[in-house]
């Protein structure tokens, strides 16, 4: 084939046009679908030639005369052909953006030959280069960057893919589906074609090309299938894939066992990759994992990183088929496949591990960073009405709190019920590209129940507040509770209607401790009920109570809500001995906390003395000296709110008054009752060979508190405790504690040499080098600033990768708040010069990392101002389509 470009009219782009919002109510079907795509790639690291044939015919709902439209950007096209005649100038149309042909067939087979350049691809999506291995990243709008293709999820095929390169440097050869061909080729080339018969929207192709080996395993499906499992990293991880291997055969048997799903193809193929910009990423048969999200080794991977990756792999897994079989049939409706899947890696992850330090940990992540997110000026709905570009939505609020929709929805139709409209959804809906509306309507189905009301959740932003009071009227040994709700406004949706709030609640007798029996209405209802609230406000009277209660009210937070109740610290304190639901347990101690810091947080404020709550010393007391049963649950009772945790909980953000309130408190619990946490910290110490058991995770927690509130005060002691405990653990999760420790505290004659040491023994090893950068810029000491400046220029730090990014500038932005908050505005410099600089290189890391700037309204005047004007530099930029929509938002 002749190598000459062929000619085409490109439009040129008025300068000043704007990126343009795209609107759910404008949907329409695609007006030609794809049946079977044939790709062919010659691979090149900065010239791959890509053929595509398409069978294409026009969709039954299409007007005649629309003309067939191709997404493509970054594209030169070298050829193009309909039904094997080359067309001619003057027959199509390309712009920077598309290819149009005004006037097709009705049945097409289109040919196009194109040219790319991977190793010039610093954004990450599409095809790009990663450490000399060629990978895709498709979801949500990449695959236009590989090929003119209807980019959407509602266009479906089969795909074949013939991929070819070099035999020495591109050993393995992978894409999706399985193996058919392979073979030699002239000049030291070879090719593996691969078929992948599940039709399927052009967002979950992928390829892998590279130096890459494997370690594999088999499953057996409950039908007697034998599955080939592979995993494929670079020769140096090979030893880091044994915890994710063993977290995809549980994840798989979970499937089986909860959801009746299995797997459908022959081989199930993960490959690690260290330049990626999200976690994972779900492809047919051949998930592609952010290196992080995937390896683990005891030396190198802390408890989080273990339990992470278990619960990554398996949302990957999950996906195939809420997403892959079932997908979304427009970008709107992402939450159909994401709230769906995240729901399910929580179950799973619960079922393996501990639930209620599962579901303790999912939610005080959700009320401080999706609460946030609602209440910030880039709050949308589960199911957005518009995007600028879908890139900004892969959001908490999408992938979170479209969770905690599911789970509502579960709740209320019960486990049984749920399961069986989740069974309906899969088989009536596979193979297509659905709605959240399909979804939602086989759970009425099922159920009978009205989800009208309901359906408020997906299409009003904002997080649901709920004021709740009560009173027990001795007279009549009743209970009545008032709870009224209230969504705040957010921008686009002043004014919200009622939701439907599942409330679950439970009252707890004053005298005896325990759940009291519930009468409503005459009803008896056991000791546990789930109340509907629908209206703005209800009041419900519970009869026939023999003690006066405390109401233990959303248990299990129940909805993602904002309940304030006015309890007292007395009743704070009694529902932390005798609440039997573990999670409001662990709520209350939270919220009796919290009544403490605010208190700190207001004497700090008018430079008053600052004096310890003693309800919560002996509350802490008590918890460390009652003998447990719950090692996992004690740690994180233990554990005080972190710093985002309580600024989220505040009229107005004072990072300084939060940081000494916290540290006032640690400190003084660290005092009292230091012998108790020297006894639980000796009593936890590691000492079996390290596994990523729940028992051994729970032991290493308690362990680490304890340390943490020991090095608190900074004496010798204590400072020497955590010196031996970073030169003599064998464990990442107890050597980064301690260096942690180290390194926040004031001590540098011990910090500086330990953290050489550290950076010298895993130099070699990215994923180690990312907490070493994390642990440093995250210090509350003064110098954090000129630490980040100086680490940005260090050999290992690279703004192209986005690993580096969020360990170094995504950690310093986000999680110190006391130097990102700086009032020489440094911090906020800092980050927007970053924002700016990967604005071109990579946007849709530039758009995420900036954050923490357009929470602006937040904080106090001064550094409102200062914030704005960061902004504002960032806004006087020419912009990618992602940090457009972000700031002009955050100014809005
Ligand atoms: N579907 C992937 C997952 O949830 C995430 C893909 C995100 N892609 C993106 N460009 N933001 O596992
Ligand atoms: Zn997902």
């Amino acid at each position: 084939m002749p190598d000459s470009p062929i000619s085409a009219e490109v439009e040129i782009k008025p300068v000043d046009a704007q990126p343009q919002p795209v609107y759910l109510k404008d949907y329409q079907p695609p007006a030609f679908r794809v049946s079977h795509t044939e790709l062919k790639f010659d691979l090149a690291p900065s010239a791959t030639r890509v053929s595509a044939v398409l069978h294409m015919e026009r969709h039954p709902d299409s007007a005649p005369g629309r003309p067939l439209e191709l997404d493509g950007e970054r594209l030169s096209l070298k050829r193009i052909a309909i039904d094997g005649q080359e067309l001619q100038a003057g027959e199509y149309r390309v712009d920077e953006a598309r290819l149009t042909i005004a006037e097709p067939p009705e049945r097409l087979r289109l040919e196009t030959e194109v040219d790319i350049d991977p190793a010039s691809n610093t954004a990450l999506e599409g095809l790009y280069l990663s450490n000399g291995m060629f990978c895709t990243q498709c979801e949500a709008e990449g695959f236009r960057r590989i090929t003119y293709y209807p980019d959407r999820p509602d266009v479906m095929a089969t795909f074949s893919t013939t991929v070819i390169g070099d035999a020495e440097t591109l050993p393995v050869l992978l894409s999706n589906g399985n193996p058919v061909e392979r073979g030699e080729l002239p000049d030291g080339k070879h090719f593996v074609t691969w078929e992948d018969p599940h039709p399927k929207p052009c967002y979950l192709f992928a390829l892998v090309a590279g130096q890459l080996e494997k370690v594999e395993d088999r499953f057996t499906t409950a039908s007697g299938r034998e599955i080939t499992l592979q995993i494929w990293v670079e020769s140096e991880n090979l030893d880091k894939t044994e915890h994710a291997m063993r977290s995809l055969k549980s994840a798989m048997a979970w499937d089986e066992r909860t959801y009746g799903r299995e797997y459908d193809l022959d081989r199930f193929m993960i490959v690690a990759v260290n330049d990626f910009n999200m976690g994972a990423m779900e492809n047919k048969g051949l998930n592609i994992f952010n290196s992080a999200a995937v390896l683990t080794h005891p030396q190198t991977a802390t408890d989080a990183a273990f339990q992470r990756v278990e619960g990554i792999v398996a949302h990957e897994y999950f996906h195939n088929w809420s997403g892959n079989r079932v997908t979304c049939r427009d970008w709107f409706q992402l939450s159909l496949k994401e709230g769906f899947t995240v729901f399910r890696d929580q179950s799973f992850s619960a079922d393996v591990n501990s639930a209620p330090v599962k579901r303790i940990e999912d939610v005080s992540f959700f009320r401080t960073a999706q609460f946030a997110e609602d209440a910030g000026p880039t709050a949308h709905p589960v199911r957005p009405e518009y995007y600028i570009e879908i890139g900004n939505f892969y959001t908490l609020t999408i992938y979170e709190k479209g969770a905690e929709i599911v789970r509502m929805l579960r709740n209320l139709l019960g486990w049984d019920a749920f399961r069986q409209g989740s069974d309906l959804y899969f088989s009536r809906f596979d193979g297509q590209a659905v709605t959240i509306e399909d979804f939602v309507a086989c759970m009425a189905e099922v159920s009978a129940i009205d989800l009208g009301q309901f359906m408020r959740w997906y299409s009003q932003a904002g997080t649901p507040e709920i004021d709740a009071h009560g009173e027990y009227d001795y007279a009549n040994s009743a209970y009545r509770l008032t709870l009224r709700q209230r969504t705040p406004p957010t921008p686009g949706q002043p004014d919200k209607q009622p939701l439907h709030i599942p409330v679950r609640i439970g009252l707890v007798g004053t005298k005896s401790g325990d759940d009291l029996e519930l009468t409503l209405d005459g009803e008896r209802l056991g000791k546990e009920c789930v109340l509907h609230l629908r209206e703005d406000e209800q009041t419900l009277v519970f009869t026939e109570l023999a003690e006066a209660p405390v109401p233990s009210l959303l248990r299990g937070f129940s909805a993602p809500v904002k309940l304030r109740f006015p309890y007292g610290r007395e009743d704070l304190a009694f529902l932390l001995q005798h609440d039997s639901d573990g999670f409001n347990r662990w709520d209350a101690g939270q919220r009796l906390t919290m009544l403490a810091l605010d208190d700190l947080i207001a004497a700090h404020r008018n430079g008053v003395e600052k004096v310890m709550d003693a309800r919560v010393t002996e509350a802490f007391r008590g918890l460390l000296t009652a003998s447990t049963d719950d090692k996992a649950v004690l740690a994180e009772m233990l554990t005080l709110p972190s710093e985002a945790y309580i600024a989220e909980q505040q009229p107005m953000v004072d990072v300084d008054a939060i940081h000494a309130a916290r540290d006032f408190v640690k400190r003084s619990l660290a005092t009292v009752l230091r012998n108790e946490f020297l006894t639980l910290y000796r009593a936890n110490q590691s000492q079996a060979d390290y596994a990523p058991s729940a028992e051994q995770i729970a032991q290493r927690g308690l362990q680490n508190v304890a340390l943490s509130y020991l090095m608190s005060i900074e004496d010798d002691e204590a400072v020497e405790l955590a010196r031996e405990q970073f030169e003599a653990a064998r464990n990442m999760t107890d050597v980064r504690a301690a260096l942690t420790l180290l390194v926040h505290s004031s001590r540098g004659d011990i910090a500086d040499p330990a953290l050489r040491a550290f950076g010298e023994k895993w130099a070699h090893d990215p994923l180690v080098m990312d907490q070493w950068f994390s642990v440093q810029v995250t210090r509350p000491q003064s110098d954090a600033i000129e630490r980040v400046k100086y680490l940005m220029g260090h050999p290992a730090f690279s703004l192209k990768n986005p690993n580096r990014v969020r360990a170094l500038i995504g950690a310093f932005a986000g999680q110190n708040p006391v130097n990102f908050h700086r009032l020489d505005g440094q911090g906020y410099r800092l980050l927007a010069d970053v924002v700016i600089e990967l604005n071109t290189l990579n946007p849709e890391i530039a758009a995420r990392i900036i954050t923490p700037l357009t929470r602006w309204q937040r904080y106090d005047e001064q550094r409102q101002a200062l914030m704005k004007a960061e902004l504002e530099r960032i806004q006087a930029e020419e912009l990618s389509p992602n940090v457009y929509e972000v700031v002009e938002k955050a100014l809005a």
